[in-house]
């Protein structure tokens, strides 16, 4: 680390020599981790320019990963530090609106609503014939559905819903992990692209605010999002209201992108290479949802961090035994490192693994807590409903108005990422047929 003296980790395990791919550019940071571990074994530590960061793989170490409270280790401050790399600082000030806000059950199903609209569009863009890279078309999609649940439908339409999506994937919070190689330019240009697409984006919501205002609360439908995100900025000095409201939707906007539109591209792209499994999945729903649970399992490259504030005690299992973590400390593990090769098998793609969203039993896991999608503990993801939902909605809804076929044999994810679910390291090209009414 830069400071002179790292915080204090007790006793201290192996520190592995390599570098973190903040630091300094590392072409693949999960092959450099993994090995790591494989040198040093299933606890140690990386020193990086400007963290200490603990990682644990055993499965006593992963499970205490998981038990760790978040007054102490926390999973917000861990992410914030992550993600302003890319983000300005005033993004994050004075929020009154955050993505764990969005899933309560009458907002699950106005997303939904919104699902089918981008859908319909989507279909009307498509035509009856289409050539598309299955990635920059699910994000589109994505951005559509959640743009107008969270932004207003008047955002996810024509020329607005064009500047946005340009403005929003300039700003893209994910490149803090997607391409942690590019973070040392974004910081030596002082985020200038970043701030100027912030100033783009919140002019355009500025013009929905306004379309809202002059048609008032009662044009709106009831429980809209975008209504209350609002209401939050009521009776505030018109500048403040305006860039605090347009911030709240950014912020959350950019949380949405950072998983879903990549775990369904990859459930696409896993259905499109078994047309067999496609058509049973098609008459079965559950199947449908248990090969969106598989494809998001193997394309995880989560990196899950908690930031040290308070003094920890970390039991990482046999080999070092109980460690203690000072405040200031991260303490990591990393899913690509375990989803695939904690018990034999889990390299292969098999949706019949799962007993609903659980994984059934397996022989040869050492502990639940090594496999997942969506995560473990009080952290688990609380748009899991939601984006399993999507996925199969989209799913099926595109296989059944259209023939699928695939002009790729295989994908492979993005080597430079680290974080959240993979990117593809190459255009997946996809044919779109009508299907005979
Ligand atoms: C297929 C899509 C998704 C996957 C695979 C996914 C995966 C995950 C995982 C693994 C975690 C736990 C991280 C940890 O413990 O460090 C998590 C947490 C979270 N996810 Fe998702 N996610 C997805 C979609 C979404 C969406 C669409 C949103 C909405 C904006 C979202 C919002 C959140 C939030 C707010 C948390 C933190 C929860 C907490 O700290 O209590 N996720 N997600």
């Amino acid at each position: 680390m830069a400071t002179a003296e790292p915080p204090e980790i007790t006793p201290l395990p192996p520190v592995a020599g390599v570098a973190l791919p903040w630091d300094e550019v590392v072409p693949d940071p999960i092959a450099a981790l993994g090995a790591a571990r494989a040198a040093h074994g299933d606890t140690f530590v990386v020193d990086g320019a400007h963290d200490r960061v603990l990682f644990l793989f055993s499965p006593a170490g992963v499970r205490s990963f998981y038990g760790l409270a978040e007054e102490e280790a926390s999973k917000g401050v861990a992410d914030w530090r992550m993600l302003r790399r890319k983000l300005p600082a005033e993004l994050f000030s004075g929020r009154r609106t955050l993505p764990h806000e969005l899933f309560g059950r009458h907002d699950v199903a106005a997303h939904l609503d919104h699902l089918a609209q981008a859908l319909d569009d989507t279909e009307a863009e498509l035509g009856d014939e289409a050539d598309v890279d299955v990635f920059a078309f699910t994000r589109r999609l994505a951005h559509r559905m959640g743009l107008a649940s969270w932004a207003g439908p008047a955002s996810a339409r024509g020329a607005r819903f064009e500047a946005l999506v340009a403005a929003l994937d300039a700003l893209d919070a994910s490149d803090a992990f997607v391409r942690p190689d590019l973070m040392a330019q974004v910081a030596a240009d002082d985020q200038a692209t970043e701030r100027a697409a912030l100033a783009a984006a919140t002019a355009l919501l500025s013009e929905t605010l306004a379309e809202h205002d002059a048609a008032g609360p009662a044009a709106a439908p009831e429980g809209d999002l975008f209504g209350r995100i609002v209401e939050r900025w009521d009776g505030e000095d018109p500048d403040v209201r305006r860039t605090g409201i347009a911030h709240d939707v950014v912020l959350v906007h950019l949380g949405s992108m950072s998983n879903l539109f990549a775990a369904l591209g990859w459930t696409v792209v896993d259905l499109v290479l078994r047309p067999d499994v496609l058509a049973a999945a098609l008459d079965d729903p559950r199947l449908l949802e248990r090969c969106a649970l598989e494809s998001t399992r193997i394309a995880q490259r989560s990196i899950m961090l908690r930031h040290v504030l308070a003094p920890v005690d970390v039991d990482t299992g046999p080999d070092h035994g109980r460690v203690a973590v000072a405040p200031g400390a991260t303490v990591a593990t990393l899913l690509p490192l375990t989803n695939t090769t904690a018990a034999p098998g889990l390299d292969r793609w098999d949706p019949d693994r799962w007993r609903g969203r659980r994984l059934g039993p397996h022989d040869g896991l050492p502990a639940p807590e090594l496999v997942t999608a969506f995560g473990h503990g009080s952290h688990t993801c609380p748009a899991q409903p939601f984006s399993l939902a999507v996925i199969t909605r989209t799913v099926a809804r595109l296989a059944t108005a259209y023939a699928l076929t695939p002009g790729f044999t295989g994908a492979s994810p993005l080597p430079a990422q680290v974080g959240g679910v993979a990117r593809a390291a190459a255009p997946c090209p996809l044919h779109l047929g009508r299907r005979d009414p």
